[in-house]
């Protein structure tokens, strides 16, 4: 399949975009988180597309998007009221509401599940495009199953160029990281992925306790102990270890680090390869570095090179949602 290239800021390829989705095909497009690969919800032959395209299996559900609030009703039943409320203060924006299913509603796109993950984007190109092509669309992070997800059209093309009908060049995503995903199917609710909106904020808004298991134990795509994987091995090593090993090793390495004991030694450090490692500093900004954090690891996974080390990220609770991605990003033969 040819797969066209298309420029969102240039209106008729919008456009020629849109036509494809309303047509039932697969389109990947810039989100504020990721680029999602995106169909018509309402279509079970576009949806059937997407688990086909990624190699995803269908029991693996996929989000929603919807241009407004509202349309929550489309899609779900019994919604709570706090739905609403987490939908006025974070909609449009990183966040995803787990809700009842509406019985209307075919389950190809829940994968078989009773209940419909809704999410409401910001990045303007997602808007228009919900807007011009009055769907809900589907859309998982458009990688194939289980690697890097995409923040960069480039990224797309690697992993599904020839699969799919367009990729909507939108930049760059402003995020990096997938949404939070809330669970209001249960009297408390509960986050089953962490994302940039944490719980606290989660709580706050409601005015009730917000579960937030630290290890998601429901198998679910994205929830998968191994997900969101560069090709190379990619291991967590905390600071004092980091350097340790560092000089240990005979291997060709890149490290991403952030702090400043690493940025001082990286000069000095000598290995017993003889070969320098390539080191690339990430911010100590938690938001700035989940900008970076999947541009740096697809860029460094292409590079000739035996493994990506990566410094820990501080365990405080607001780089939740970065320390859940790289451990699931992270090589398991070691135990780590
Ligand atoms: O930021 C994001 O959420 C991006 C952009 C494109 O919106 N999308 C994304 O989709 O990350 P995906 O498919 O890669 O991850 C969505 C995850 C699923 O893997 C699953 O864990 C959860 O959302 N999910 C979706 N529907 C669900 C359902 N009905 N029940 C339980 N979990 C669900
Ligand atoms: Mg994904």
């Amino acid at each position: 399949m040819h797969t066209e290239y298309l420029f969102a800021d240039q209106p008729l390829q919008l456009a020629r975009a849109a036509q494809l989705l309303i047509e039932g095909k697969l389109v990947a497009v810039p989100t504020e988180t990721v680029y999602g690969l995106a169909a018509d919800a309402s279509n079970p032959e576009a949806v059937a597309r997407i688990f086909k395209a990624k190699g995803r299996p269908a029991n693996h559900p996929l989000i929603v998007h919807i241009a407004e609030p509202e349309h929550m009703h489309r899609w779900a039943e019994q919604i709570p009221a706090s739905a609403f409320a987490l939908a006025s203060h974070f909609w449009p924006g990183p966040l995803t509401l787990l809700l009842k299913k509406a019985a209307h509603v075919d389950s190809c796109v829940t994968g078989g599940e009773p209940n419909i993950a809704l999410r409401m984007p910001t990045h303007p190109v997602m808007q228009n495009l919900l807007r011009m092509t009055e769907l809900g669309l589907a859309a998982p992070s458009a990688n194939p199953y289980q690697q890097l997800s995409p923040t960069q059209a480039t990224h797309v093309a690697k992993g599904l160029s020839g699969k799919i009908a367009a990729i909507l060049d939108g930049g760059s995503c402003q995020l990096g990281l997938e949404s939070t995903i809330v669970d209001l199917t249960q009297s408390q609710p509960r986050i089953l992925r962490a994302g940039p909106i944490t719980a606290d904020a989660i709580a706050q808004c409601l005015g009730q306790p917000v579960a937030a298991p630290q290890r998601h134990e429901v198998a679910i795509s994205g929830n998968k102990k191994q997900h969101y994987q560069p090709r190379k091995p990619l291991h967590i090593f905390a600071t004092d270890e980091l350097m340790q090993q560092i000089k240990r090793s005979s291997q060709r390495i890149a490290v991403v680090f952030y702090s400043q004991a690493i940025q001082s030694a990286s000069n000095t450090i000598e290995n017993l390869s003889g070969s320098t490692p390539i080191y690339r500093a990430a911010s100590s900004n938690k938001s700035l570095y989940a900008q970076a954090l999947y541009s740096t690891l697809h860029e460094l996974d292409a590079l000739d090179i035996d493994a990506i080390w990566m410094e820990q990220p501080p365990q405080s609770t607001e780089w939740n949602d970065v320390n859940d991605r790289l451990a699931r990003a992270a090589t398991k033969d070691d135990g780590k």
